[in-house]
């Protein structure tokens, strides 16, 4: 009726938007082109802290020092800080890069909620961070009960990679300006990074059973997989070789569909850390498993699932087409969809 009276009626905002709003105002930023982006760089630290901790468990479990704190939080009965030993040094090292790791992905969470205009996904993902945290702290948890046994201690490592891969794709999507990811080229090209993503995924965790069956159990006395070292080693370098065999097929991929500069560079880094991976677990196997290079050998693991997630992306890519995978007419034109932009932006 006031319409037809030719007044415009606003529609009312739902009760909890409203004060949502209200508190947006108080403490929300607006991430805007040009500024430093509060939330891309946490989530650019939770990567460097998680690989950090990929480092720093691997180091804990190689030099025997699981149990070189015997408390927690405390590290003695007398003192949260270690004592001068090598082991509970060790560890405590390890704990504090866990304390960052928290601290991180706690501001990520509250980064996301407070950023304006308000974006679901990137939520999830902080969310998604914030939940594979505490799942490894409950975990690390139930493996200190356990005594380090060798199948939490792998499931520890693989969460560990799940959520690196997280704060990967949350510090890429953060820094673009859509809220899904469309696949911007061939189905095929997607389809094989997805499948180097799961090949990896399997390498990994059958890394983790050539290291629960191998000789570093992380502390004296604990339980081991009664395993073949050998056999279990050969699986995980078959798959490894399956990973470059797939590779090797996205080289062709890439080279007959005229793949954009910024594909390659992202190739290139992913080919560049799985040569070495390879190199490194060879010599890993040939030096009876000794513990720097083993140690080399799992750093270089988290690079290397950073460079796959993101040679992954590249091709979901929600970035201005003149700097993305989608430049290439070819790329574009199957496919390939308008990427929309958020309001506000
Ligand atoms: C190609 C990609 C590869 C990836 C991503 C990879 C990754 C890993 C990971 C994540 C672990 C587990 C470490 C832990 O649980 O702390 C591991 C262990 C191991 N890998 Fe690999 N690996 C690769 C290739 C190879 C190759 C080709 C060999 C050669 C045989 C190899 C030999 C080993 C050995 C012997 C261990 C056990 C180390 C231990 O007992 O602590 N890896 N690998």
């Amino acid at each position: 009726m006031l319409e037809r009276a030719g007044l415009r009626v606003e529609p009312r905002a739902p009760a909890a938007t409203r004060r949502s709003d209200a508190w947006a105002a108080t403490f929300a930023w607006r991430e805007r082109p040009g500024q430093p982006d509060v939330l891309r760089w946490l989530a650019f630290l939770a990567v460097l802290s998680i690989i950090g901790l990929i480092g720093s468990g691997a180091w804990v479990r190689l030099s025997g020092s699981g149990l070189g704190c015997p408390t927690w939080p405390d590290c003695t009965r007398a003192s949260v800080v270690a004592p001068a030993t090598y082991h509970a040094l060790v560890e405590f090292v390890n704990r504090c890069i866990i304390t960052t790791v928290g601290v991180v992905v706690a501001l990520s969470v509250v980064a996301s909620l407070l950023r304006r205009p308000f974006r679901r996904d990137l939520v999830l993902l902080s969310g998604g961070l914030v939940a594979g945290y505490v799942g490894e702290a409950v975990l690390g948890g139930i493996t200190v009960l356990m005594k380090l046994a060798p199948t939490l201690v792998a499931a520890h490592l693989v969460l560990a990679m799940l959520l690196l891969a997280d704060a990967v794709v949350l510090h890429w999507r953060a820094g673009s300006r859509e809220r899904s990811s469309q696949v911007a080229v061939h189905r095929g090209v997607t389809l094989l990074a997805d499948l180097m993503l799961l090949a990896a995924l399997i390498v990994v965790a059958a890394g983790t059973v050539v290291a629960g069956t191998g000789p570093h159990s992380g502390s004296p006395g604990t339980p081991r997989f009664h395993f073949d070292l050998r056999s279990t080693a050969e699986f995980h370098a078959l798959v490894g070789m399956f990973l470059f065999g797939l590779v090797v097929a996205a080289f062709f991929l890439l080279f007959v569909l005229r793949a954009p500069r910024a594909a390659w560079r992202r190739y290139s880094t992913a080919v560049g850390l799985l040569g070495l991976q390879g190199a490194l677990g060879y010599a890993t196997w040939f030096s009876h498993i000794e513990v720097d290079v083993t140690e080399a050998h799992v750093f270089v693991a988290g690079l290397l699932v950073v460079a796959l997630v993101r040679f992954r992306l590249g091709f979901s890519s929600a970035r201005p087409p003149a700097t993305s995978v989608v430049r290439s007419v070819v790329f574009v034109g199957v496919g390939g969809g308008p990427q929309h932009q958020e309001p506000g932006q």
